[in-house]
């Protein structure tokens, strides 16, 4: 299996791009580890966690709250775990969030590793160590930093999710591309439709891409206090769109892709031709480009950024296609793509 290894304070995360959740016993031990995962993932896949002890949620980033961490506390204080057992989460980004939440907080830190079953959390959401739960509408605003043992990413998972499951995973994948890897970019452009018939090979080597900059990023810059925020390609404006509501993430991470390539250019960074490359890409794989919603709604979501700083954000802009510079912007200024 090729790995990639994350190095921080001493411990490493061993993380997998092209592996089987059957892997997991070289992990843990199936009698002193715990699965979480949630009732999608169950319904098509919970045979696989026969082994096991288990703890079931609810799907939905309307369950990221603390609430379901309350819930998990419960179920393992029933099960009357001690420090030397391992929590893994089985699913997508929030699942990975709120696996390792429990997991870094119960007991004052128990140990933890990831199966991520979507594209998304197999390309970012899965590696990088923040482990967050929203809270009064906020995305993440409770969490913790703490890396993950292993992550082992099963692409079998794929096979049973909806098209437009894949699309978030496109959308980053997409963006970690434009932030550091020209070559990335490309291949991704030559394999749309691999891509789309979810070719073991080229995925693999999409994934690897990814989570090899993800690390290298994260491993400079574990608690984001600079480059990592270049990770947020996209998002300022994305998570603003899908919190006014009508898009999925990688929907909205799409638009605000876009958008920012728009400003990039504005400040003569990025040429036209390059705009449109990224904007035909995304539209490629059926990713919208242009925001159709309530904009009003969409500048007071950016306006309510717990990243604002007054009435500026820090914005990740693109310097060429693979190289990205982070800038503090008027948030007044983005008005001017949006609108
Ligand atoms: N767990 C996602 C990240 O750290 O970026």
């Amino acid at each position: 299996m090729r790995s990639i290894h994350l190095d921080i304070a001493g411990q490493r995360c061993r993380i997998f791009p092209d592996a089987s959740i059957d892997a997991l016993r070289e992990f843990c031990v199936p009698g002193n580890a715990v699965i979480i995962s949630d009732k999608n993932v169950w319904h098509h896949h919970g045979h696989k966690f026969l082994p096991y002890r288990t703890i079931e949620i609810e799907p939905g980033e309307e369950h990221k709250t603390l609430k379901t961490i309350s819930g998990i506390y419960g179920q393992l204080c029933a099960m009357e775990i001690d420090r030397s057992t391992t929590i893994v989460g089985v699913g997508g980004g929030i699942v990975c969030d709120i696996a390792g939440f429990a997991a870094s907080t119960y007991l004052r830190g128990l140990p933890f590793g990831f199966v991520p079953t979507t594209l998304l959390a197999q390309v970012d959401a899965s590696v990088g160590g923040k482990n967050g739960v929203n809270l009064e509408g906020y995305k993440n605003l409770i969490g913790t930093f703490a890396q993950p043992g292993f992550v082992l990413c099963d692409l079998s998972f794929l096979r049973t999710l909806p098209y437009d499951e894949l699309k978030n995973g496109i959308a980053e994948a997409v963006k970690s591309a434009l932030i550091s890897d020209r070559a990335l970019f490309e291949y991704i452009e030559d394999n749309c439709k691999a891509i789309i018939s979810l070719d073991r090979n080229v995925l693999e080597r999409i994934i690897n891409g990814c989570l090899t900059i993800k690390t290298d990023i994260v491993s400079r810059d574990e608690k984001e206090s600079g480059e990592r925020r270049k990770l947020n390609l996209g998002h300022t404006i994305g998570h603003a769109i899908e919190k006014a509501g009508g898009y999925r993430h990688g929907e909205a991470v799409s638009i605000g892709i876009v958008a920012a390539a728009k400003m990039s250019e504005m400040r003569g960074a990025l040429s036209n031709e390059d705009v449109l490359r990224i904007e035909a890409l995304l539209a490629s794989f059926g990713l919208p480009t242009r925001l159709k919603s309530d904009r009003e709604a969409v500048m007071d979501a950016v306006g309510k950024d717990k990243k604002r700083q007054g009435t500026a954000v820090r914005f990740v802009f693109l310097d060429g296609i693979g190289n990205a510079v982070i800038e503090t912007m008027e948030i007044a200024e983005l008005e001017e793509v949006l609108f």
